[in-house]
C-alpha cells in the first residue's frame, strides 16, 4: 500500500513512518519541510497521487483558539478534498482522549472541529484519540515553573508513551476504516501535580512542585475527562520506566 503520513516529520508522524515502513508499504512523509502543506493545499495533490491511506498527525503550530481552529479545519478541508479527488480508502486521524467534552478549551474546539470534518467528509476513516504523550509532561511543567516552584493541579492524567500511540495508528492504518474512535491511553492515572513529583524524583533539577487547582494548561478540566473509560485501550509502557530511558 500506499500510506502518505501527514505530519510525517513530527514526534508521532515520524515514529508512525517508521512502522508502517518495517512492515513493507510504501511511506511518504508529508510536511510542510518535504513541500507539503495542508492549510494552503501546496503538494497535495502530487502526493496523494496513488495513495490508499492517509494518516493526518499533523499539528497546528500555535495552540492559541483561533489559530488552532483556523488550521485544522482549513487543513482538514483541504487534505479531505485532495482524498475525495484521488480516490484515498482510508483516512485515520490522531486526536484527543475526552476532546468532546472539554468546550471551553480553544484547542480541544479546534480538534473536535478536525474529526467533524473527517467524519462528514465522504472518506471512508478511523479515529484514533489518545491521552497525554509521556513527552508531553515536561514541557507542561516547563509552562507551569516560577523560580524553582512547579505550580500544577490535581486533574487526573493517564499519559501515554508516544511509541505506544505510534504503533496504534499505524496498526490503524494497516486495517480497515473503522467509522469510529478507538481511545488510547497508558497504564496509570495520576494528578497532574504527581506526575510533575515522578519527574523531578527521576531527573531532580532543583525544582518542587507545588499543587495549585488554578495553575496551567490543565487547571479546570472537569475530572476524568482525560483519563478515557473502561473501552480505553490501555498500553503497557509506565511512565516511571519510560523516564529511565528517556
Ligand atoms: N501532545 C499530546 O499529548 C497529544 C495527545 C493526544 C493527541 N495529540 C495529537 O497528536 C497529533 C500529533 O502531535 P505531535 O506532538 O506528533 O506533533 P508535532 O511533533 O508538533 O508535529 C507536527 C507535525 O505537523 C506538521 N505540520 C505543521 N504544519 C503543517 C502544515 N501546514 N501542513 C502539513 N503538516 C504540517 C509538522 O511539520 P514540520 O516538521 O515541517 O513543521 C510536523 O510534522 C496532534 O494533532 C495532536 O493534537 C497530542
Amino acid at each position: 500500500m500506499k500510506i502518505v503520513v501527514v505530519g510525517g516529520t513530527g514526534l508521532i508522524g515520524s515514529q508512525v513512518v517508521a512502522l508502517v515502513r518495517d512492515s513493507g508499504h510504501e511511506v511518504v512523509a508529508a510536511a510542510p519541510s518535504t513541500g507539503v502543506d495542508t492549510l494552503t493545499g501546496q503538494g497535495l495533490a502530487e502526493t496523494l497521487e496513488g495513495a490508499d491511506v492517509v494518516v493526518d498527525v499533523s499539528n497546528s503550530p500555535s495552540f492559541e483558539t483561533e489559530a488552532a481552529l483556523d488550521f485544522f479545519t482549513r487543513s482538514a478541508r483541504h487534505l479531505i478534498e485532495a482524498e475525495r479527488e484521488t480516490g484515498v480508502r482510508h483516512h485515520v486521524t490522531l486526536s484527543i482522549v475526552g476532546v468532546d467534552q472539554v468546550p471551553d478549551y480553544g484547542y480541544y474546539r479546534a480538534k473536535v472541529a478536525q474529526e467533524e470534518a473527517v467524519r462528514g467528509g465522504g472518506v471512508p476513516y478511523s479515529i484514533v484519540r489518545a491521552t497525554q504523550f509521556f513527552e508531553f509532561i515536561a514541557p507542561v511543567m516547563d509552562m507551569s515553573t516560577q523560580g524553582a516552584k512547579v505550580r500544577l493541579p490535581s486533574t487526573r492524567l493517564r499519559p501515554i508513551a508516544s511509541a505506544d500511540v505510534a504503533a496504534a495508528v499505524a496498526e490503524a492504518a494497516q486495517g480497515e476504516p473503522s467509522y469510529g474512535v478507538r481511545n488510547i491511553a497508558g497504564p496509570e492515572v495520576h494528578g497532574l501535580d504527581r506526575l510533575g513529583e515522578i519527574t523531578l524524583a527521576a531527573k531532580p533539577d532543583g525544582r518542587t512542585v507545588v499543587t495549585d487547582e488554578a495553575a496551567g494548561l490543565f487547571a479546570g478540566m472537569p475530572d476524568g475527562v482525560l483519563v478515557g473509560d473502561d473501552t480505553a485501550h490501555i498500553a503497557s509502557t509506565r511512565y516511571e520506566d519510560w523516564l529511565k530511558q528517556n
